[in-house]
């Protein structure tokens, strides 16, 4: 039986409920990406993402524009960042092997915020704690295989000086009552919490500020990002920038059922990106929503729902890149010729093959932040 479904939030702050991207779509004003828009991607990147050619990341803002100046020669950078909170985990590196795509397709740079503020601001966490995990974090990025050449860090309070001006001019042309509409605050949050988009939106135009001419940006995030920008895409026109494009992506379920996102702060509902084979093998075994039926009998009888599966769910969102495979577990799966316990199998080994790869390039990752950090 599938659950009572919660009513649909999505904020920054906030992501709950059974996510219906088509409604999202409609409520945030952003645009669907349609096989027009493929096919002109297409054209530079030669090949099509699979989680492009999915619907994974299924919406945008601004990418004809964005397209139009690259094809003038008016090249853009990417951007998104992390919030250091806590670990990384399966989620989260989605988001970032797509940007790795989009940075080595187009050859452009990547800025990279860490948001030490915000998360010392919004968790009840110390500040020593968010800079233990800004370090920590800090490899799970590298490890993903940034060209270390055009890839920036920006830590925010490390790289007040730079950010900070840039910030208080942002933030002089919002009101706090935009702040409470576009987030859902309430009176009783502290001020810094308030001030904070304004940190978020600086790296859209940290590149255009240094070289002095305006560089078209585009930020690839969770769709529940989307709040900080719509507002930065109404401020920057007003200091004289280009508003960022965004391409957004849907959220990887948590392991216990396709509502919600996967989060960091609960060990049963998230695979970390420093989980051992075994503990893999233990999460999704235990806690891996199935869309299977019942009983072994029933199961042949009447076949699997791969929509509400959590594991067919992973395979298709990130771990299954060969479409062929993909489809071929989907229909085994659905016929009742695939169980899940055999669906589950072939996961964990997907999962901890690539954890494999990820985690020995962490090793190597602490050697390598200097060769990141944005220097002046
Ligand atoms: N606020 C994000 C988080 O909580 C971190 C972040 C900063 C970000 N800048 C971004 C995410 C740009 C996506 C795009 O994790």
């Amino acid at each position: 039986m599938e659950k009572e479904g919660k009513a649909m939030k999505v904020t920054p702050y906030e992501v709950s409920g059974k996510v219906d991207y088509e409604k999202l779509i409609k409520e945030f004003g952003v645009t669907k990406i349609d096989d027009k828009l493929l096919a002109r991607i297409k054209k530079h990147t030669g090949e099509i993402h699979y989680m492009l050619k999915r619907g994974v990341f299924f919406s945008h803002r601004d990418m004809n524009w964005l397209l139009d100046e690259y094809e003038k020669g008016n090249k853009f950078f990417l951007y998104t960042g992390r919030g250091p909170s806590g670990k990384i985990q399966i989620g989260h590196l989605q988001t970032w092997y797509f940007t790795k795509w989009l940075q080595d397709k187009f050859g452009v740079e990547l800025w990279f915020q860490f948001t030490d503020d915000e998360k010392f601001l919004f968790k009840n966490k110390s500040y020593e704690e968010i800079q233990k995990w800004t370090m920590d974090n800090m490899l799970d990025v590298i490890a993903v295989g940034f060209d270390p050449k055009k890839t920036h860090f920006l830590i925010d309070t490390k790289h007040a000086g730079l950010m900070y001006p840039e910030a208080i001019k942002f933030a002089k042309k919002i009101t706090l009552s935009t702040v409470k509409a576009a987030f859902g605050f309430t009176d009783s949050m502290n001020i810094g919490s308030v001030f904070y988009t304004s940190m978020q939106a600086v790296p859209a135009i940290i590149p255009s500020v240094l070289k002095s001419k305006n560089i078209p940006c585009l930020i690839p995030l969770a769709i529940d990002q989307d709040p900080h920008f719509r507002v930065a895409r109404d401020v920057y026109p007003k200091l004289g920038y280009y508003k960022p494009s965004i391409i957004h992506g849907m959220f990887l379920p948590p392991l216990t059922g396709i509502e919600g996102k996967m989060g960091s702060s609960e060990e049963s509902s998230a695979i970390f990106s420093t989980d051992s084979p075994k503990q893999v093998e233990d999460k999704i075994k235990k806690y891996a929503f199935s869309g299977g039926q019942d009983t072994l009998e029933e199961h042949r009888k009447k076949g699997g729902n791969p929509d509400v599966d959590v594991s067919y769910q992973y395979l298709k969102m990130f771990f299954e890149e060969d479409d062929k495979k993909l489809q071929k577990i989907h229909d085994d799966y659905k016929k009742g010729k695939m169980l899940t316990s055999e669906l589950k199998e072939y996961l964990i080994k997907k999962i901890n093959d690539f954890l494999k790869k990820h985690q020995a390039a962490r090793e190597k990752a602490k050697s390598q932040i200097d060769k990141f950090m944005f220097k002046q």
